[in-house]
């Protein structure tokens, strides 16, 4: 299993400011949007590339193109979405697949409303996107929908992850590659992340 903790001193500084109590919704959607930014420049230095001749200022010369067909990135309704603006500014020409699933608040359980995959999914590489890994019940969910339509490569970017989860995820589907801002320490009787971000939704929507 591929567990990535990125330690670059922007991640950590940004992620130090998006944790302060009473922090504006303003800035902690910027935040959650250029540490997102990041977390793609991390998880994409293993992309493949080709070789091909274009004809330059001065002749023809040799680039490199990323291989195959565009990345879709899938954020997950709703928190998902704020680290979307961030990804897209790394990949603007990648597909996006939009899923909604809602955890409940008491059985900790995700429940999917909204499915809208790219097409060709089993040749694209999926990047899913959503600040929390708790207990990764939306992850393995998220997993289970992706691999279903036929998804081979998946990587996972998130602002915080539980070392609760990271195990469940490492049993479930060893072969998805995690990338995170953070390992927190653990997480608490109702299944939020300690230290963590809170409820990343609401601080994203400005909810509650
Ligand atoms: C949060 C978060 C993840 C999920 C993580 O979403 O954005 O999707 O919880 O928890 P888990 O790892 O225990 O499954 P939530 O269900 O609160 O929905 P929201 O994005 O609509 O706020
Ligand atoms: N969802 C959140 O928004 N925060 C947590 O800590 C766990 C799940």
């Amino acid at each position: 299993m591929k567990i990535v903790e990125v330690r670059h001193p922007l991640i950590q500084h940004k992620l130090g400011l998006m944790r302060r109590a009473g922090i504006s919704t303003k800035e902690f959607r910027e935040l959650a949007s250029e540490v997102a930014a990041l977390l793609t420049y991390e998880a994409t230095k293993d992309l493949e590339t080709v070789e091909e001749e274009i004809e330059g200022w001065a002749g023809p010369l040799q680039v490199h193109r990323i291989k195959g067909r565009k990345i879709t990135i899938v954020p997950i309704l709703r928190a998902g979405l704020g680290m979307l603006p961030g990804v897209l500014d790394l990949i603007p020409a990648a597909k996006v697949s939009v899923v909604g699933l809602q955890r409940n608040e008491r059985t900790l359980k995700p429940t999917t409303y909204y499915e809208k995959l790219s097409g060709r999914m089993d040749e694209r590489i999926a990047l899913i996107v959503d600040p929390m890994l708790a207990t990764a019940g939306t992850l393995i969910a998220t997993v289970d929908m992706l691999k279903a339509a036929g998804c081979k490569r998946i990587k996972g970017l998130f602002l915080v992850a539980a070392p609760e989860g990271l195990e469940r995820i490492t049993a479930a589907h060893p072969d998805v590659e995690i990338y995170t801002a953070a390992i927190d320490q653990r997480l608490n009787e109702r299944g939020y992340i300690l230290p963590g971000l809170g409820d990343a939704g609401d601080k994203i929507f400005g909810t509650k």
